[in-house]
């Protein structure tokens, strides 16, 4: 079927603003708004039973899966091995009976993500899929499929597929922390509540378009850009860099802000922006000290935070993105958005194509 632009200038564009809505959908098939309660799926393996979960994946839907073991350890105390797929299918990766495996894909057809899927069915660990097509090979050869309900993706760089795999993890991990005796009945309720307020506070999050797209401008004059961010914000930082340097061809890096010291530090000057991914939690004031580090060095620093972050922030910036106040569990959904603007608009600026980046498919069925 035909799908169209609308009144958006890019498809990119226009599946940024669905973000709020795919996400509710996406959350709606795996959480009971009514009870607050995760639900309960037909699972090839029991969360319960399980001692090791393998994730996955190639691309954006790789950085998914790197937010997912940071919730399924939090959550659920689930060892989770995450892996890029063009390495997991030849590594050899010894998988005990106890363990089962995950893959996640907008298209389903990844080459590299279907080899490794196909390993584990040659392991005989249970397979299952968070994908998007669900016609998809991966789709048609997994145990599970666990649906992202994203609607058809079609430029090339992952952003409301990214959103919705996360959305399918958090609730997943949800039920694995349940499952596990980790969450109480009472913190199960108090995060299916915190799940559900993900698409308001997206369209909130949205709405900050304007400044993104100023900060943008600037971004687009320079040659280097580093992405920093602790804990979930480190995945975040590795999106932030990919599509940066997939839309506007601009270098770009993400960095665990901790590994500042070990390497990149050396990049910066007065020439370098460094985008900080950081709201205001238990380790901001580590990142805060990162920043000091940056500063320090004439770095420009723009910094992704929230209200109480720009507060406690004692570096000069040269711009603060604001977000509203999230719960912890979806801020990652939530500082995903930024991320994706601060790369749409700077390749807006660059003139690139930015459905279509060169040399890059959507789908890519070769190896
Ligand atoms: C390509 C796309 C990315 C995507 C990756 C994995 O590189 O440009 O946006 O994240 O493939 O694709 P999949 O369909 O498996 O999610």
């Amino acid at each position: 079927f035909l799908v169209d632009k609308g009144n958006h200038r890019h498809f990119m564009h226009k599946e940024i603003h669905e973000q709020p809505e795919v996400i509710s959908h996406t959350l709606g098939n795996y959480i009971d708004f009514t009870n607050g309660k995760a639900k309960a799926l037909e699972l090839p393996w029991d969360f319960a039973k399980i001692d090791r979960l393998a994730i996955s994946a190639c691309g954006t839907a790789y950085l998914a899966g790197l937010i997912g073991k940071y919730w399924f350890e939090r959550l659920a105390r689930l060892p989770v091995d995450i892996d890029i797929a063009s390495e997991f299918r030849y590594r050899e990766m010894p998988l005990s009976k106890n363990s089962a495996a995950l893959f996640v894909s907008q298209s389903g057809e990844t080459a590299d993500t279907l080899a490794s899927l196909r390993y584990c069915r040659k392991e005989g660990v249970p397979i299952g899929v968070v994908v998007n097509v669900r016609e998809s090979t991966m789709a048609r050869e997994a145990d599970v499929i666990l649906p992202t309900l994203a609607g058809p993706e079609i430029g090339v760089a992952s952003t409301k597929a990214f959103t919705c795999q996360l959305s399918v993890m958090a609730a997943l991990a949800v039920r694995a922390g349940v499952a596990r005796g980790h969450i109480s009945p009472d913190e199960e309720q108090k995060l299916v509540k915190q799940l559900a307020e993900a698409p308001r506070l997206a369209s909130q999050v949205v709405k900050l378009e304007e400044q993104i797209e100023k900060v943008s401008r600037d971004l687009a004059h320079h040659r280097d850009v580093l992405y920093l961010g602790r804990d979930t914000n480190f995945p975040l930082a590795l999106e932030g860099a990919l599509k940066l340097k997939e839309l506007s061809y601009i270098h770009a890096e993400g960095y665990a802000a901790g590994e500042l010291k070990h390497g990149p530090i050396a990049l910066i000057d007065e020439n370098m922006p460094v985008v900080v991914i950081a709201p205001y939690d238990r380790i901001f004031e580590k990142t805060v000290s990162n920043m000091q580090e940056v500063a320090a060095r004439g770095g420009k620093i723009i910094l992704i935070t929230d209200k109480k972050g720009a507060e406690k922030s004692t570096v000069n910036t040269i711009d603060t993105i604001v977000l509203p106040d999230v719960p912890e569990i979806i801020a990652p959904i939530l500082y995903a958005l930024p991320v994706q603007m601060l790369a749409y608009f700077t390749a807006v600026f660059m003139g690139t194509d930015v459905d279509q980046p060169r040399n890059l498919a959507k789908s890519v069925t070769v190896e």
